[in-house]
């Protein structure tokens, strides 16, 4: 018999009973708990009609199953109501500046606004917009929601307090008729990944929820990782940074800014702030798939990952991860623990482009990360990796070998990019044809160099 979920909803504690562990939290919302402000509009991610906050963040409630929520802090915007029955500043605000008409994304919106309030930033029309990203609103149009949001960005917003005595964390295995295990050890999660190597293993879920919520899956038997401390360390040394393999992009953002900064800019159109709340590194790994961003940047970089199975620990670089279409090396016992990434040194170029046909929110056609060593203007190393190019994401062997020895000019780089027609034969589909990819790719490497020569800023202004 399984263990029961326990939430804290907008301020009161709440025992699901009778609810099974891979029911969707939007589900759950609208339907046994009859809290239907939250709405359901492409149940795949996409459109934020479904935001709520989890422990301060937006989230995608279509996407996340309630067996991960347990422990969780969630509100909803039925939560927002002041102790008098008044409306919320956010939502009086967008009221006030005709910030809604038909109102099917309101309660989305007013959810992304008060997370972004809760989180205290400056409100810029970048940093509104961001947090805007991940909302779509169909009729109003965006210039009075966004005036709306920079009116009240800074007014106190009262969100229940969280009840005196939290939910505690220990391991738990909630039933019916998903089995849903959350380990709170790795020795614990290992054991399990071994007796049960069909179990999804579930990490934010923004991949695997798509599966429940949109294609109406359901899995026997859950293996939820994010609770074991093994997979969320995250260390900066001098050259390097471990980022264990449940780490959020959101809590992955300030150390990559600090560090990485072009790999903490691509991260930042990863998905939207909902989806950076819950997604994880590992999670996009595990994917394997060809337009995982953070694979091309992982295989410039040449990082490490840690795999480990109740056989043992083993390191495996990433170039030998991905082996086929969606297939990795990780055995069906193994899970990746952590991720090694060496930072870029002071005479490497590193540099990564995300192209897509939206800025925000939206999937790469094309991803380019390069990384260059340089002595005396001649290129002493090259890594360049894309995703996108290939059934896999891959490195450019034939580019960087042209590259290698070479003097960093112009003449150079244009043997490259022809170079690159003998290393990919890119994915052609709805998102980008072939030749496109091919076209884009090597204008990419174009756009390095000129970018190192310092065409850089107006370049990057246009
Ligand atoms: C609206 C939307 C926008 C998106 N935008 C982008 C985007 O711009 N760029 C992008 O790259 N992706 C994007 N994604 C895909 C997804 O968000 C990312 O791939 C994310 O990193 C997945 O992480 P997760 O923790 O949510 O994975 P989950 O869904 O939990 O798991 C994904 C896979 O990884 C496996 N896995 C998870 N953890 C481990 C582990 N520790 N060891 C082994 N296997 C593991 C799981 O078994 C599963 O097969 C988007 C998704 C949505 C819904
Ligand atoms: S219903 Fe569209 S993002 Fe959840
Ligand atoms: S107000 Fe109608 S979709 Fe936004």
């Amino acid at each position: 018999m399984g263990e029961p979920i326990e939430i804290v909803l907008n301020g009161a504690r709440r025992r699901l009973d009778g609810v099974s562990p891979a029911m969707t939290l939007l589900d759950w919302l609208r339907g046994p708990a009859r809290l239907t402000g939250t709405k359901e509009g492409c149940a795949e991610g996409d459109c934020g009609a479904c935001t709520v906050l989890v422990d301060r963040l937006p989230v995608n409630a279509c996407l996340a199953v309630v067996g991960q929520m347990h422990g969780r802090v969630i509100h909803t915007v039925e939560g927002l109501r002041g102790a008098d029955g008044a409306p919320h500043p956010v939502q009086r605000a967008l009221a006030e500046s005709d910030g809604t008409q038909c109102g099917f994304c309101t309660p989305g919106i007013v959810m992304s606004a008060v997370a972004f309030g809760c989180g205290g930033e400056e409100p810029t029309p970048e940093t509104i917009h961001d947090a805007l990203a991940g909302n779509l609103c169909r009729c109003t149009g965006y210039r009075p929601i966004v005036e709306a949001v920079a009116r009240c960005a800074r007014s106190p917003e009262p969100l229940p307090p969280a009840p005196a005595v939290p939910i505690d964390h220990e391991a738990r295995t909630f039933d019916g008729p998903t089995i849903l295990h959350a380990p709170r050890a790795l020795a614990e999660l290992l054991r399990l990944r071994a007796e049960h190597p069909d179990a999804w293993l579930l990490a934010g879920g923004t991949d695997l929820g798509v599966r429940v919520s949109h294609d109406r899956e359901v899995p026997g038997r859950v293996i939820h990782v994010v609770g074991v401390p093994e997979l969320n360390g995250l260390a900066a040394h001098p050259d390097r940074i471990e980022i264990g393999a449940a780490t959020t992009y959101q809590r992955l953002l300030p150390i990559l800014t600090n560090h990485v900064p072009p790999f903490a800019e691509m991260i930042r159109r990863l998905g939207s702030r909902q989806i950076r709340s819950m997604g994880t590194i590992g999670g996009n790994l595990g994917t394997a798939s060809p337009i995982g961003d953070t694979s091309p940047v992982l295989l410039a970089l040449g990082a490490t990952l840690h795999l480990a199975s109740i056989r043992g620990r083993r390191a495996v670089a990433i170039d030998d991860f991905f082996l086929g279409y969606r297939e990795t090396a990780l055995a069906p016992d193994e899970v990746i623990v952590s991720i090694d990434m060496r930072l870029p040194s002071a005479d490497e170029i590193f540099h990564v482009d995300k192209v897509s046909k939206r800025r925000d929110q939206d999937i790469s056609a094309v991803l380019g990360a390069y990384k260059l060593g340089m002595v005396d203007g001649i290129v002493r190393e090259a890594r360049l990796a894309y995703g996108g190019m290939a059934a896999i994401p891959a490195r450019a062997p034939h580019a960087e070998a042209t590259l290698a020895g070479a003097p960093w000019t112009e003449a150079t780089v244009e043997r490259a990019v022809a170079a690159l027609a003998r290393d990919f034969e890119p994915l052609d589909d709805w998102r980008a044809s072939a030749e496109y990819r091919l076209m884009v790719a090597g204008n990419l490497l174009r756009r390095l160099y000129l970018r190192s020569a310092g065409v850089a800023a107006e370049l990057d202004a246009l």
